[in-house]
């Protein structure tokens, strides 16, 4: 079965099951400032997870792009990538694990779908903790199906709860994973999960509590959440260990060995095959991304530049981005139709990065000839021409090498993981928190959400701090600790102050500071461990002198955009911690 026929024979089965086929999601996440791009399926669902009515129903079926690049260092094996697809079914106060077990052992194992054997799963549940208990349920599920007891595994929230670890805000539930064994023929009787060669294809999470600071609510509805890796089920069906070793790369590798040396470093092949298809499904989001150094932007530079790094340490010297990418587009248009709609835009933000970086890497080779000729050449300046000009390691070394040199990996290896902290902390996380949604209403209330804070401090004191936000064109949410219900009189108090703000017409502005220059100039917000890693600067938001809040923006222009701010409703959100809704426009 290639992938294609899966995403629609997944679609199939579900929409038999009575699910509404809804499409891909944005890459990049709407009204969610702590993360940068859609990492799952669920994503883009929250708010139905929460308990607001979806047009299309309570089950729901997809496939979404999604992207991950905390695993970026992983990429080049067989199953890590950092773009990949995930086949997703829903019930939003529907249906629960019952269902959703059996639905799921079926169209695995039915003849009239995957027609997977048996013997090759395995699966782990949720083993309890304080929180929550251990999830006997699903395991019970799991043995009437026909799952021995031995492979079935009992994990606690690093493995078995969604998000991972049960540290994130938001809805969130245990979950049990399903695992096929790619190890040959012999097939272990028992499940251990830290063996590699049992792979997760799919996992069903079970969404039915809240995070609301410390705290585990239940949710208004039991929801089910699951995802089904397209791109390693795919492989598991063709009978291959490895997801480059599918239909859904082997012509993009092809290209690639088309034009690099015979013999060409299977794991460079792999990172250019993934990074490169990362970076077109990016460039052709209807978010309309191009390379930047910021946010998003700074993630897709990252991908083409290491593509390119890993094109030139097996000899492709000329320009390939695009050839790549034209490969990209013919290959998944059919599935993803925005890829053949923005094809220009990819090609000329490629194009123009390609150009820019062939000179960066020009100018490196000259400092690399100056370093040489005067000295030694040093771990330091290994790590410069790696952090300067994008220069790997490998490369140094070999020019070094044809000098007659050696380079003092420690010292590079040292330099280097603080630069790995600092970047991996970037790619996974957008640290002044920030708005994904440029719809202009969104931006309004996002701007109106600094006002809010501001004036809630004004007006109930100091102890009010942001623990949460949530920005929509309809509507902001503010969670903010306090300990009592607001008083009608507090409440318009908080309006008007805001309300003054907004008739002011008052400029919106940012300046980058330093973690002490913005505690000093009184500035506001998340001053969490992130900053410290970073030891950069972070974006502070000044709204003239009524607030100023560490954020990673949009805002207005000035704050006469925003014209009014009502609220609408202020309730307990839990112990300690009060909710606002508002509105604001017209
Ligand atoms: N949200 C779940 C996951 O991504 C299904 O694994």
């Amino acid at each position: 079965m290639t992938a294609h026929q899966l995403r629609e024979t997944f679609i199939k089965f579900f929409v038999e099951k009575g699910h509404t086929h809804i499409p891909s999601a944005s890459l990049i996440p709407e009204n969610d400032p702590s993360v940068l791009f859609t990492t799952a399926g669920m994503h883009p669902l929250v708010p139905y997870l929460m308990g607001e009515a979806h047009p299309s129903g309570t089950r729901l079926v997809d496939y979404q792009k999604c992207v991950r690049t905390g695993d970026i260092d992983e990429v080049g094996d067989n199953t890590h990538l950092t773009f990949f697809e995930m086949l997703g079914n829903w019930s939003l106060g529907d249906y629960f694990k019952d269902d959703s077990i059996k639905w799921s052992f079926e169209f695995l194992t039915s003849d009239k779908w995957l027609g997977l054997d048996v013997n090759m799963l395995a699966v782990s549940v949720f083993a309890g903790d304080d929180d929550a208990s251990r999830d006997d349920e699903s395991a019970k599920l799991w043995i009437e199906l026909g799952i021995p007891e031995k492979r079935i595994s009992y994990l606690g929230k690093d493995d078995n709860w969604w998000p991972a670890g049960g540290k994130h805000p938001g809805p969130q539930g245990p979950d049990t994973e399903i695992f096929y064994w790619t190890g040959g023929v012999d097939v272990p009787d028992t499940f251990d999960p830290s063996d590699d060669r049992w792979v997760e294809i799919w996992n069903n999470v079970f969404m039915e509590f809240d995070k609301v600071g410390d705290e585990l609510k239940p949710l208004s509805q039991k929801n089910v959440d699951t995802g089904m890796g397209l791109e390693r089920t795919a492989a598991v069906l063709q009978g291959q260990v490895s997801v480059y070793d599918t239909e859904l790369f082997i012509p993009i590798i092809q290209k690639i060995e088309e034009r690099a040396d015979e013999g060409a470093d299977e794991t460079s092949v792999r990172i250019i095959a993934d990074h490169m298809r990362s970076a077109t499904f990016m460039l052709a989001d209807r978010a309309g991304l191009s390379p930047s150094n910021v946010d998003q932007g700074y993630i897709i530079r990252r991908l083409i530049r290491r593509a390119i790094r890993h094109g030139r340490m097996i000899g492709i010297e000329d320009a390939f981005t695009v050839d790549l990418a034209e490969v990209v587009i013919s290959e998944y248009s059919e599935a993803y139709p925005e890829l053949s709609e923005n094809k220009e835009h990819v090609i000329s933000c490629l194009q123009t990065e390609e150009d820019k970086f062939s000179k960066t890497i020009k100018r490196g080779l000259k400092e690399f000839e100056k370093m040489i000729a005067k000295h030694e050449l040093s771990g330091e300046h290994a790590f410069h021409l790696f952090s300067t000009y994008g220069f790997p390691l490998e490369l140094t070394i070999e020019l070094a090498r044809e000098k007659g040199q050696m380079v003092d990996h420690k010292v590079f290896d040292e330099e280097f993981k603080k630069h790995q902290e600092l970047s991996r902390a970037g790619a996974g996380q957008k640290f002044a928190g920030g708005l994904a949604d440029s719809d202009p209403k969104t931006i309004m209330g996002h701007t109106a959400t600094h006002l809010l804070h501001a004036a809630l401090r004004e007006v109930l004191g100091d102890h009010v701090e942001q623990k949460g936000s949530n920005i929509t064109a309809k509507r902001l949410r503010f969670d903010f600790s306090h300990p009592d219900k607001l008083t009608d009189d507090e409440k318009a108090r908080v309006e008007a102050i805001v309300n003054e703000n907004i008739e002011k017409n008052i400029p919106v502005q940012f300046e980058m500071l330093s973690v002490e220059e913005a505690k000093e100039r009184g500035a506001i917000g998340l001053f969490d461990d992130a900053y410290a890693q970073i030891g950069d600067k972070i974006k502070v938001y000044f709204v003239g002198d009524a607030s100023k809040e560490i954020c990673g923006g949009p805002h207005v222009v000035s704050t006469g955009e925003i014209k009014s701010f009502k609220i609408i409703k202020e309730e307990s959100s839990s112990q300690g911690i009060r909710r606002i809704k508002a509105v604001v426009g017209n």
